[in-house]
């Protein structure tokens, strides 16, 4: 294999072969000729797989598991809803997530709503649609309960240093600006014990795109010391400890899946070790990433080459479709999505339309030649892609479909010019000469 030929590879119902990048066994090429291009292009069937894998593996070693979906990795309605069908709960941070996790069927009793910084708008949103509440600040509590009582309480603790998850994203330590102290958790747990308030969590977010099982562990022993603290100074038992997300999936040809039956094995291991028996509580997961990062794949075409040193391939999509790259120097795979071409491969920069240097997909990758109206492939897109999407540069944003063995269905629209205008009062025609 010469430099720069590996691929990450991709999940089923995915594949590459002599029809280019097919789903299903039938060539994205044809999803795209119908829907056009820039196009988020997710598979039901892996959305699903995934849950059910994370569920096999946690089953058995815990038997109140709950998985409750992060709703902001992608909040399309329709993908919410197939989360739901797979018995998922959500993991909220905004009122518009709220609404759209209820109206895909799911129940108060399994969301949870989470904001750092919350507006009193916010809060009152989460208040009346009952459910639980996370607060990032026990500093909160008493804002929170001029509002409403919640139906049931936790804390965000930071865990600490720990390492930063890819991207160097990192989630805590001081440095970060979420969660609090266990000693700053355990004053907001009395306060709102003292107010007649009687269920209660515990949460922390250990990270991101986290690919070593042993981290769990860590994850595990600091929820469990937490669980016996807050049990022992202030009497309140905790209903559930939620671990986060942070459940990380391979973005890059040589990362390793993160094997699900050792990271569930750790985690309820480092639980037990610090006292917490089996099912003492309910143990949750608010996976984004996990769930539907490997579900989709961004199509987009090629518009112009500008040959180098170095090579830039311009293509439809660009930070605005996809932002992680520009964001954070994340690395999505690029696939040439058509039938296969032979000949030297070059190093080439793909990038996109915004008047932007930062606006590059993917840097220093070895790609055939490509020519205008090329078909290439971004992968592991699902997650944080269509959700950080913007009108950037005054363009609208991209269709998504979602794509079964029996065909593919609009999930959304793309954008018309219309849309970018939205809101805007319709301005009166200027007089005189054109
Ligand atoms: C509170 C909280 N829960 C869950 C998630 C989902 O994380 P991931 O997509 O890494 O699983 C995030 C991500 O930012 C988060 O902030």
């Amino acid at each position: 294999m010469t430099p720069g030929e590996e691929r990450t590879a991709l999940p089923e119902p995915f594949a590459t072969g002599p029809d280019g990048v097919t789903v299903h066994g039938r060539p994205v090429a044809e999803w795209a000729g119908r829907f056009g291009t820039p196009l988020y292009l997710t598979a039901e069937h892996r959305v699903r797989e995934n849950v059910r894998r994370l569920r096999a593996a946690f089953a058995p070693c815990w038997p109140t598991y709950r998985i409750l979906y992060a709703v902001k990795a992608n909040s399309n309605p329709a993908i919410v809803r197939l989360l739901r069908e797979e018995g998922c709960g959500a993991d909220c941070s905004s009122a518009a997530e709220i609404r759209i996790a209820r109206e895909a069927g799911v129940p108060a009793a399994e969301m949870l709503y989470t904001a750092a910084y919350p507006s009193d708008g916010e809060l009152g949103a989460a208040l009346d649609a009952g459910l639980a509440i996370n607060l990032d600040d026990p500093a909160l509590v008493e804002r929170l309960f001029r509002l409403g009582q919640p139906s049931r309480l936790s804390f965000r603790l930071n865990p600490g240093p720990t390492e930063a998850g890819a991207e160097g994203l990192r989630f805590s330590g001081r440095q970060s600006k979420f969660g609090s102290s266990l000693g700053a958790a355990l004053r907001g747990y009395r306060w709102a014990r003292d107010r007649g308030l009687r269920r209660f969590g515990l949460h922390t977010m250990p990270g991101s795109n986290i690919l070593k099982p042993r981290h769990f562990g860590g994850v595990g022993r600091f929820l469990g010391r937490a669980a016996r603290r807050v049990a022992r100074a202030t009497g309140v038992a905790p209903e559930f400890a939620d671990a986060g997300g942070g459940l990380g999936v391979p973005y890059r040809p040589r990362e390793r899946p993160l094997d699900l039956n050792r990271t569930a094995r750790e985690l309820t291991d480092g639980l037990r070790r610090e006292g917490s028996p089996a099912g003492g509580f309910e143990l949750w997961n608010e996976p984004g990433r996990l769930l539907v990062a490997d579900s989709t794949l961004l199509l987009t075409r090629v518009t112009h080459v500008k040959p180098g040193p170095p090579n830039f391939v311009g293509v439809d999509a660009g930070m605005h479709t996809l932002l992680r790259p520009a964001l954070y120097g994340a690395y999505h795979e690029v696939y040439v999505a058509g039938a296969p071409r032979s000949g030297p491969r070059r190093r080439t920069i793909v990038t996109g339309p915004i008047c932007e240097n930062t606006d590059v997909l993917a840097r220093g990758r070895y790609l055939p030649e490509l020519r205008p109206g090329d078909l290439l492939a971004l992968g592991t897109a699902g997650a944080y892609g269509f959700a950080m999407a913007s009108q950037y540069n005054t363009r609208p944003r991209p269709a998504e479909i979602l794509v079964s063995p029996r065909g593919a269905r609009l999930i959304r629209r793309r954008e018309t010019f219309e849309d970018l205008l939205v809101g805007v009062p319709a301005s009166p025609r200027p007089r005189g000469r054109p």
